[in-house]
């Protein structure tokens, strides 16, 4: 018997994202870490620890971004964050400086000690050696407990449904440094915007939505004000991934390539760029109830309005947009290259992983 072309043109589809969701797995599995490297950037990480407890005795330094929160690609940065238990404690200023000494004169590594900028940090890198065949960039900054915070919600959204959330996120954060749009400081978003955007998107844009909204989940217990809040932020979500996973499961049975082209096609035409904000927290907000708009009529050198181009807020400090640096020129870019990727994907490629190395070329 003869199939009829619209059931082979289903059949067709339903291969292409089966064979896309291999091809991405497969991509992004020789991308991770090497155990090697994860053990090398641990004692690193003792290392520091005990040359600052010679200055702060009652410090602890923990990793915080992509290396705490199971979206770590094979030579990662490493952020580090220097907390300290005692009342009585050097401002993060002469922290820097006296770090940044102490580094020099006692290890390997070039040392650029930054005490004055708006969050002081060290920065630190070691050479290429055998066991590290790229060395190691790493910062240290102080006391940034937002950011330990905002790094185990984003691992907790990856441990809920780890292979469509990390397969998605790692592959955009190759993709966005391989395109070149993944720096703040020319005019691009950050990995951590690209993180924010696929859970929004997996959160409030899926329907049904592929993970819950971890922020707005009742507790099992009554929580104090104390307990919940953190420089009059409220970081409260539910964290107990375990129940989590015995009780909530996602109707949502895409597979990792449907969701990607998906992801793709949403934020190419339908993110509303001009009035939206993306919140993981409360859904699609407005700019102009949260004061974000882009004034464009105010015109001249006012710095103001290339802030709100993009916005996404920060899951915590809700009144930082985490895209803030992203410019004009930056956004169209994004989109631009948002389109193509969705392009390129729609046109569905006899191979899959045809597609994959044009979409990263
Ligand atoms: N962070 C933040 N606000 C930003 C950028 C970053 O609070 N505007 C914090 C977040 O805790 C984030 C961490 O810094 O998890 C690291 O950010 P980033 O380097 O952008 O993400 P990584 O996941 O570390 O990505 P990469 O591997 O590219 O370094
Ligand atoms: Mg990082």
């Amino acid at each position: 018997p003869v199939t009829p072309p619209n059931q082979r043109r289903l059949a067709q589809k339903l291969r292409f994202f089966t064979d896309l969701s291999q091809c991405l797995f497969d991509f992004v599995i020789q991308l991770l870490p090497t155990t090697e490297e994860l053990a090398v950037k641990e004692d690193v990480r003792r290392l520091l620890e005990r040359l600052i407890r010679t200055i702060e005795p009652d410090s602890r330094l923990l990793s915080f971004g992509s290396t705490a929160n199971g979206f770590s690609l094979r030579n990662s940065d490493m952020d580090l964050c220097c907390l300290i238990d005692s009342k009585e404690r050097l401002s993060a200023t002469d922290l820097v400086t006296m770090l940044g000494d102490l580094l020099e004169r006692e290890t390997k590594f070039h040392v650029k000690p930054l005490p004055h900028a708006r969050i002081p940090i060290v920065k630190l890198s070691l050479d290429p050696s055998p066991g590290l065949p790229l060395g190691i960039a790493c910062d240290i900054g102080f006391e940034n407990r937002l950011a330990l915070e905002n790094t185990r919600l984003l691992m907790c959204y990856a441990m809920i449904d780890p292979t469509r959330v990390r397969t998605m996120v790692l592959f955009l954060k190759v993709w966005s440094k391989r395109r070149k749009i993944n720096s703040p400081y020319k005019g691009t978003l950050s990995s951590y915007g690209y993180v924010l955007l696929v859970i929004y998107f997996l959160v409030h844009v899926k329907n049904p939505p592929v993970l819950p909204n971890l922020q707005q989940m009742p507790p099992l217990r009554p929580i104090s004000k104390e307990e919940t809040h953190l420089g009059g932020y409220n970081t409260w979500f539910f964290d107990d991934i375990e129940l989590l996973r015995q009780r909530w499961h996602s109707e949502n049975v895409e597979t990792v390539a449907e969701l990607l082209i998906d992801f793709f096609r949403y934020y190419s035409r339908d993110f509303s760029y001009n009035t939206g904000v993306a919140s993981i927290r409360a859904g699609l907000l407005k700019k102009d109830t949260k004061g974000w708009q882009n004034n464009l009529s105010s015109g001249g050198f006012n710095d103001l309005r290339e802030r709100n181009r993009l916005c996404i807020e920060d899951p915590f400090e809700v009144d930082y947009n985490v895209a803030r640096c992203v410019t004009k020129d930056g956004l169209y870019t994004i989109r631009g290259e948002f389109m193509r990727a969705a392009r390129v994907l729609a046109s569905r490629p006899e191979r899959a992983i045809v597609a994959l190395a044009e979409l990263c070329e």
